[in-house]
């Protein structure tokens, strides 16, 4: 017996991985984590499952379930959104589930920065403008943030900034970021990303939260930087025509000319 977190993707149902819906279609009790796992997903489940949504339950409840799945040998195929990786409160329940001796497994899925940055068709890291990408987020009710992992100091980087859990907070984002990325630094707002109700807003630092309408709150990605807005970056080498690399070498000697 074993409990499978699966990473159910940002939304859209085929944006599950197939390890994750042959899981999902194996197991006979599944633990879901609210209205962010589509209706589509949970019909992978075989006929008869048993499916919880955990929204409602707390820590010691969530183990009680998978508890009793192990007493009675029943594999549960455990949901949270998106990828794992990032804000799924997996690492908490893997550690209790460690304690009672009961296996887990992880898989990946695709995660909301991936989704919004393909309904934006951006690529998050443009040569010359930025190679690096910060998953972030505000402090919330519930998390606070590290002393080192405020917003002005990653913005002190010019990284592209992919800000989650903070849509109530954008006044507060828009205060910390826009000393270093200045006031007409390109913000892209993308509301549940892969959903049939997907809705992109493009602004400025400046102008973000007088682009923002009522109902854009929680599901909802805050991307800022250079890069999202850029035409005048540079190309790559990697499909340069004069770059020498392993599998289009420039010179015969080189690799793959033996
Ligand atoms: C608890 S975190 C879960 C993150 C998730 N594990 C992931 O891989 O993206 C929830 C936050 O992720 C972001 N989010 C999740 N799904 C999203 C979607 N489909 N579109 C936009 N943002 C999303 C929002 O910022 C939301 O407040």
């Amino acid at each position: 017996m074993t409990v499978h977190f699966i990473g159910a993707g940002p939304g859209a149902p085929d944006l599950l991985t197939l390890r994750g819906r042959d899981l999902i279609a194996a197991c006979p009790v599944c633990l879901y984590a609210g209205s962010l796992i589509p209706e589509a997903i949970l019909a992978h489940c075989p006929p008869g499952a048993r499916i919880v949504n955990t929204a409602p339950l707390d820590l010691d409840a969530i183990i009680a379930e998978c508890r009793a799945a192990h007493e009675a040998g029943l594999d549960v195929a455990r949901l949270h959104s998106g990828d794992l990786s990032v804000w799924s409160a997996m690492g908490e329940q893997i550690r209790r589930l460690k304690t009672l001796g009961i296996p887990v497994s992880v898989t990946p899925g695709v995660p909301s920065f991936a989704a919004a940055a393909a309904a934006l068709g951006a690529e998050l890291t443009l040569p010359g403008l930025a190679q690096s990408l910060v998953l972030t987020r505000t402090p919330g009710r519930a998390s606070s943030m590290p002393e080192g992992e405020r917003l002005a100091n990653f913005a002190a980087t010019g990284a592209t900034l992919a800000i989650h859990l903070s849509i109530h907070n954008l006044a507060r984002v828009v205060a910390d970021l826009t000393p270093a990325y200045g006031a007409d630094c390109p913000v892209a707002v993308v509301y549940r990303a892969s959903w049939p109700d997907q809705r992109i807003l493009r602004a400025t630092l400046a102008t973000i939260e007088a682009a923002i309408p009522d109902g854009i709150e929680r599901t909802a990605l805050i991307l800022v930087g250079p890069a999202l807005a850029a035409e005048g970056f540079d190309e790559s080498c990697l499909y340069a025509t004069d770059y020498d690399r392993r599998f289009r070498p420039q010179r015969a000697g080189g690799p793959g000319h033996g």
